[in-house]
């Protein structure tokens, strides 16, 4: 079974048990500041699993693109990614453990659907501990379904627990599903730690939401997120151990080797980080984040390099991103149209992206040859200092790993370890100015809420004075702030500043309702309403309007009244990215 078969036949599951389908949101977090991508499934849902209403109803399902770094240093093994898609099922205060998981053993088992035989499968569920008790429900519940107690592992809270998907928000204990890819028969006994049981699909029962002191306090509605890999599911299906050896990856693969003549690049850690990475780099770029050295942009960019540097391990030093992309696009542009819409862009931005690093290299290549040129011959034992390895690094981006590569050529050592010491030293700074994870919209606070209406309002004014072309990149809202990320191809005057500002003043002074309405994706296009409605036919959505002035598809909350606001006031404006700028700004309710 092709992936695109297993996602036509997840949802055709979940909607004859009752789930409405929804799209696939952007990669880039709308209005959630704790987390810097989409990680999951359920984080476009955060505000309804904490009880807003999902216009779509309460038991949905769909597959969600997702991006999640912190297994970055494990790619290239069998199992993980760092762009991975994910189908999930989701209860809003529905049903709960018992048919969650009555569902995922239907779809598992059932000859019409996934057909896998439980002989190959093992299940885990939470041990319990002080926070939550012992999940004996999810294990009876297996056990009625046939499962024998040996193929049920009870694990603590760092294996069975999910959530939140940032600082704070709703979690609970999970459920997950494990399938044997070895090639012998499985074992009778779930050994958890047998890296030939691959984790396949993952049933979470929110029952809690973390809050910022850290506490788990019970949620009124008990929800069900459910997350299954699309990318493991498919080798599974196709009996294979690895993601990398489906049609997913393989063509890629192939093309690698025509663009390096690296024969068999898959079967290197080095061709597979590249065309992982690649793949990532492009679907961030679709949703509209291209490289940069803030955030999103930042780690965007460092995909992008770490692809190129792992490229050069092929021995290959020419320019391969481009034509990856292109073929990436093609494969994947009949289920994600934004890669269509947004080729040309991508591409270019690759391009500029790995010839910048080209020069970045060369710049780096000639201060390194200058530190060893610098050496006499006669001194036995060469290094280059932690300290210049980490400048290196700092001012010319030059990476680290490159810096022992070549200075090994000239028989040099680096300090790694004074080089660590360096880096550890610089993050530790910089860590202290951060405090870009504090709470945001997920708190509800009466100040982020003002923030949120704030920012609908100025979308509005820049869309009045800037241009009509200006469309959302990015929004980040902290207590303290609102951050706004919009297209524009040059600086916004300070004129236009004045006058955005003094728009959005005298719309708060106007008093104006804040109210919203459920409508289908088209109804909403054709009221004007701000927001992206391609992909999403059909679909309900709410439209929040601010009086007259604003309209936009938004899953809220905001403030009731822009009077609420107070007095609004941009603090800042700056390039985020090529083509991206950047507002800060805040709102003052007491200046009223
Ligand atoms: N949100 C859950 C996960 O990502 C389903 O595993």
């Amino acid at each position: 079974m092709k992936a695109d078969e297993l996602r036509q036949k997840f949802l055709d599951f979940f909607q004859t048990k009752g789930h409405s389908v929804i799209s696939s949101a952007p990669l880039i977090p709308e209005n959630d500041p704790t987390v810097l991508f989409t990680t999951a499934g359920m984080h476009p849902l955060v505000p309804y699993l904490m009880g807003e209403k999902h216009p779509a109803g309460t038991k949905l399902c769909n597959f969600q693109k997702c991006i999640r770094t912190g297994d970055i240093e494990e790619v290239g093994d069998d199992t993980h990614l760092t762009f991975f898609e994910m189908l999930g099922n989701w209860s809003l205060g529905e049903y709960f453990k018992r048919e969650a998981i009555e569902y995922s053993f239907e779809f598992l088992t059932a000859p019409q659907w996934l057909n896998l035989p439980l002989e190959r499968l093992a299940f885990t569920v939470f041990a319990g501990d002080e926070d939550a008790p012992f999940d004996d429900e999810s294990f009876a519940i297996w056990r009625e379904l046939g499962v024998s107690e040996d193929r049920i592992a009870q694990l603590p809270k760092k294996d069975n627990w999910w959530g939140p998907a940032g600082v704070t928000g709703p979690c609970g204990p999970d459920t997950e599903m494990f399938y044997w890819v070895g090639e012998e028969a499985a074992p009778a006994k779930f050994d958890p730690e047998d890296k030939r049981w691959v984790e396949i699909w993952n049933d979470v029962f929110m029952q809690y939401n973390k809050n910022e002191a850290g506490n788990f306090e019970p949620l009124t509605q008990r929800n069900v997120d459910t997350g299954m890999g699309l990318e493991r599911v498919s080798a599974v299906l196709q009996g294979k151990s690895s993601c990398y050896d489906t049609e997913l990856f393989i063509p890629l693969f192939d093309k690698l080797e025509e663009i390096t003549g690296f024969e068999k690049p898959r079967n290197e850690r080095a061709g597979r980080i590249v065309v992982e990475h690649i793949r990532s780099a492009v679907f961030i770029m679709a949703d509209g984040v291209y490289p940069g050295n803030v955030g999103q942009a930042y780690v965007l960019r460092r995909l992008i390099r770490r692809a190129a540097r792992e490229c050069r391990k092929l021995n290959y030093f020419g320019l391969f991103a481009e034509e990856l992309a292109k073929l990436i696009i093609d494969n994947y542009k009949h289920v994600y149209s934004e890669l269509d819409r947004e080729s040309a862009k991508i591409l270019e931005e690759l391009r500029l992206e790995e010839e910048q690093f080209r020069t970045t290299l060369e710049n780096g290549e000639k201060q390194l040859r200058k530190l060893i040129d610098r050496v006499p011959d006669f001194v036995e034992k060469k290094v280059i200092s932690g300290k210049n390895a980490f400048d290196l690094f700092q001012t010319y981006g030059y990476p680290l790993e490159i810096t022992i590569e070549m200075a090994a050529e000239s028989g040099f050592d680096v300090d790694v370890e004074g080089y660590e010491k360096a880096l550890a030293k610089h993050q530790e700074k910089s860590r202290a100015n951060a405090g870009n994870f504090k709470g945001g919209l997920q708190d509800h606070s009466e100040q982020t809420t003002r923030l949120h209406t704030a920012t609908h309002l100025l979308q509005q004014a820049l869309k009045d004075v800037v241009g009509d072309h200006i469309s959302q990149k990015g929004s980040n809202i902290t207590g303290d702030r609102l951050r706004f990320d919009f297209n524009n191809p040059e600086k916004v005057t300070k004129e236009q500043l004045i006058e955005v500002e003094k728009i959005v003043n005298d719309q708060i002074q106007r008093g104006l309702e804040i109210s919203f309405a459920e409508m289908t994706v088209e109804d909403a296009k054709e009221a004007g309403a701000i927001g992206v409605f391609s992909d999403r036919y059909g679909e309900l959505v709410k439209v929040y309007s601010i009086g007259d002035y604003s309209k936009e598809i938004c899953g809220g909350p905001h403030a009731a009244n822009t009077k609420e606001l107070g007095r609004f006031k941009i603090l800042k404006e700056e390039s985020s990215s090529r083509g991206v700028r950047r507002i800060k700004a805040n709102v003052f309710p007491q200046e009223a």
